[in-house]
């Protein structure tokens, strides 16, 4: 499903790094955050230990808290609905869209009450979240909390014609670099973005125990920093990101092109005026268990995601939504499989799949 790209340049700058003996708070960390908001084309970024540590660190930096309530999907990895639970704030559960995962903006308006402070929207699978939640966040005095840990490299046209590249779709954005994501750091490794200036330097401070630059500890903070070594994997992998994102794309284009007829799989969709980052390619089936069996045979691997929707886990036994049902979750949580999209795929190997997809019958 996954085959992080490991090429001379990042073995030799990571080598490089650890020759240095700076190995932490260092060029390499403080060059990659200049390059990630540069590409994101955002105020400021800043390089941290992982994606849970970011969605927590953001949660933290908006002032949500005890007795706060924030929108979340449930269709999604754990971390983008438990870091709410970790700030002791309570994560009110909203349904997807049919078409594209992400949250459905009229029932994230129908959600809203006094004590809504935030939403965390989530690009799922790489595909980004509407236009519209922003415009209703924004309309609401709601912070966005993007959660792009699936979604390097993604990118959504709004309507005044504006392109925004993932990272630059919220109030604060949280990256993954998990060895399976669109790129990575050689281990744990994650980003905080931001488009507020207000947030920058807090944002900088809570990786780093809440210090200020004279190192008076002045907001709650934590040892969230990525190492030297990471940071100068990951300024590699981002300048080969766009190209890596073409091949996903054409991967996903040649997946797609092959399901059309199909009687029964059904292709993913592309939200209009969105260019699509292919994190995961899901194809619909009512019979999951039985395609992944068919693909296992041929040697192809393939995961079901996600089968438990977040408010269905044991963590939020005692939530009031814990037997609830969200009918769009519960339909994906029934119905994806996600198959190998990603660059590192040999144009062998592609045609393998799409062999396998037109003999599922
Ligand atoms: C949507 C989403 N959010 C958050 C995370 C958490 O990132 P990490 O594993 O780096 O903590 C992930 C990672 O799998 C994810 O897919």
């Amino acid at each position: 499903m996954a085959r992080p790209s490991w090429e001379k340049q990042m073995r030799d700058a990571a080598l490089a790094t650890l020759d240095s003996k700076q190995w932490v708070k260092g060029t390499q960390v403080a060059g990659f955050g200049k390059e990630f908001a540069d590409y994101c084309g955002v105020l400021g970024a800043t390089p941290c230990q992982n994606g849970s540590s970011a969605l927590w660190a953001a949660l933290r930096i908006a002032g949500i808290g005890p007795g706060d309530e924030v929108i979340v999907p449930s269709f999604t990895f754990i971390s983008s609905t438990t870091c709410v639970l970790l700030v002791g704030a309570k994560p009110v559960f909203v349904d997807i869209e049919p078409d594209y995962y992400c949250l459905d903006v009229q029932k994230v308006k129908q959600s809203i009450t006094t004590d809504t402070k935030a939403v965390i929207g989530v690009h799922l699978f790489g595909q980004t979240y509407s236009s519209e939640l922003v415009e209703l966040c924004r309309k609401e005095n709601l912070v966005l909390i993007e959660d792009a840990a699936q979604a390097h490299g993604a990118r959504q046209t709004f309507a005044n014609g504006d392109e925004r590249i993932a990272g630059a779709m919220g109030d604060i954005g949280c990256f993954s670099f998990f060895p399976s994501k669109n790129m990575a750091v050689g281990g744990e490794g994650g980003m905080l973005t931001t488009t507020k200036p207000q947030f920058q330097d807090r944002i900088v401070g809570i990786t780093n125990h809440g210090r200020s630059p004279d190192l008076e500890a002045i907001q709650l903070g934590s040892n969230l920093r990525m190492s030297e070594v990471s940071a100068s994997i990951g300024r590699i992998q981002l300048h080969s990101l766009d190209k890596w994102l073409e091949l996903r794309r054409h991967n996903a284009a040649e997946f797609t092109k092959a399901l059309m007829t199909h009687p029964t799989l059904t292709a993913p969709k592309i939200r209009p005026k969105s260019k699509h980052a292919w994190h995961q390619y899901c194809v619909q089936t009512t019979e999951p268990d039985r395609f992944i069996s068919h693909l296992d045979v041929l040697g192809i691997d393939a995961r079901r995601y996600y089968t438990i929707p977040c408010h269905r886990q044991q963590v939020y036994i005692e939530h009031p939504q814990y037997n609830s049902t969200l009918v769009n979750t519960n339909k994906a949580a029934n119905t994806l499989v996600a198959i190998p999209v990603m660059h590192e795929l040999t144009e062998s190997e592609r045609n393998r799949i799409i062999a396998a997809l037109v003999s599922f019958k």
